[in-house]
């Protein structure tokens, strides 16, 4: 018996094609998951470009557990799940703390849109000082980890600012909790107790003064590819900023996932969040799904279905 997953293919249009490999084969503490709906992120579409022939990508899946793992959702139940890798198949192996079981109303498109862009936005919101009453301003706002950070920063009662590449770009952010959506950092009036920073480059340079002095700047991605220069007087003479790094990975041997998985999804059958998922498509169409990412036109998340079971390009 054997599965079909998604592969990095050299001579395949977008560089990534469905082959058979064997099933995969849980360890002691892992689960057997069949995967019905997975989710795409910018960091797979970089590393797509640069893998190697044979590599499996793949982070977010939603599907329903075959064989449990001894501690974790029980066999059959719908569940969210995230991996550091090879998760676009349509079996995987998951630990069971890297689980979450679904409540009832939340789609498994829903669902697989949450892990990294989720679970990244909620674990960058808890670096900061309380943001109750405080000021978050979010970077790169119209994308995936951007509109969950908007959500959950509102949620956890912050006067939100979101900064977007284009007006159209900024279509539904006030809707979602912006109290301020901008285009130009040159717009943006006073300092912020929390920056989410992921375009990097000269955006990460300007906001890195514009940290109250007390406040905290995450740089959590570099969307623009580019090198950041600048003065580091700047900074240190606006009181104690902190600049702070971030890597969703490194932090799950401590903290693993599942607990904040289930918060999220438990947030949107709730009514409180909503996972932003722009189009559906089937698992087939994966090399449009990289391009549209890489062309910077998704307003939050593409999420693709691998039964056949949610009908192609609908909307969620
Ligand atoms: N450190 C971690 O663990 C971690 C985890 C998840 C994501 N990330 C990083 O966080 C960033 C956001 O990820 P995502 O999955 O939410 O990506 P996404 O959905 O593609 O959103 C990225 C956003 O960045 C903005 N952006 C600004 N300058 C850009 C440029 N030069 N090129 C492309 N986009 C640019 C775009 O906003 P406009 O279209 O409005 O301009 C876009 O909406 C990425 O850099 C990613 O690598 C890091």
């Amino acid at each position: 018996m054997g599965m079909r997953a998604l592969v990095a293919d050299k001579v395949a249009p977008g560089g990534i094609a469905i082959r058979n490999l064997p099933e995969p084969e849980p360890a002691r503490s892992e689960a057997l998951v069949q995967v019905h709906a997975i989710s795409l992120n910018r960091g797979e579409v970089w590393r797509l470009r640069a893998a190697e022939d044979g590599w499996r990508p793949g982070w977010d899946l939603a599907g329903v557990v075959k064989v449990p793992a001894p501690s974790g959702p029980p066999a059959g139940s719908r569940v969210v799940g995230v991996l550091g890798g090879a998760a676009w198949a349509e079996r995987v192996a998951v630990p069971g703390s890297w689980l979450a079981e679904l409540p009832a109303g939340v789609s498994f498109a829903q669902a697989a849109a949450l892990p990294v862009a989720g679970l990244t936005a909620l674990r960058i919101l808890r670096l900061g000082p309380a943001i109750l009453g405080r000021r978050v301003l979010v970077t790169g706002a119209a994308g995936g980890v951007g509109r969950f950070a908007v959500q959950l920063a509102k949620l956890g009662g912050a006067e939100v600012t979101a900064i977007v590449g284009s007006p159209e770009r900024a279509a539904g952010l006030r809707e979602l909790g912006a109290a301020d959506v901008v285009t130009d950092l040159d717009q943006l009036q006073g300092d912020f107790d929390l920056v989410l920073e992921s375009s990097g480059g000269e955006s990460l340079a300007r906001l890195a003064t514009m940290v109250h002095p007390e406040g905290t700047l995450v740089m959590f991605g570099n969307s623009s590819l580019a090198p950041t220069t600048f003065d580091i007087r700047d900074v240190y003479l606006g009181g104690a900023v902190r600049l702070q790094g971030f890597m969703l990975f490194h932090g799950f041997a401590a903290d693993p996932p599942g607990r904040d998985l289930a918060y999220l999804a438990g947030q949107v059958a709730a009514g409180r969040l909503d996972p932003q998922v722009a189009a559906v498509l089937p698992w087939e169409e994966m090399t449009d799904a990289v391009q549209r990412v890489a062309d910077r036109s998704v307003p939050g998340k593409l999420v693709l279905t691998l039964d056949g079971g949610v009908p192609s390009r609908t909307q969620p």
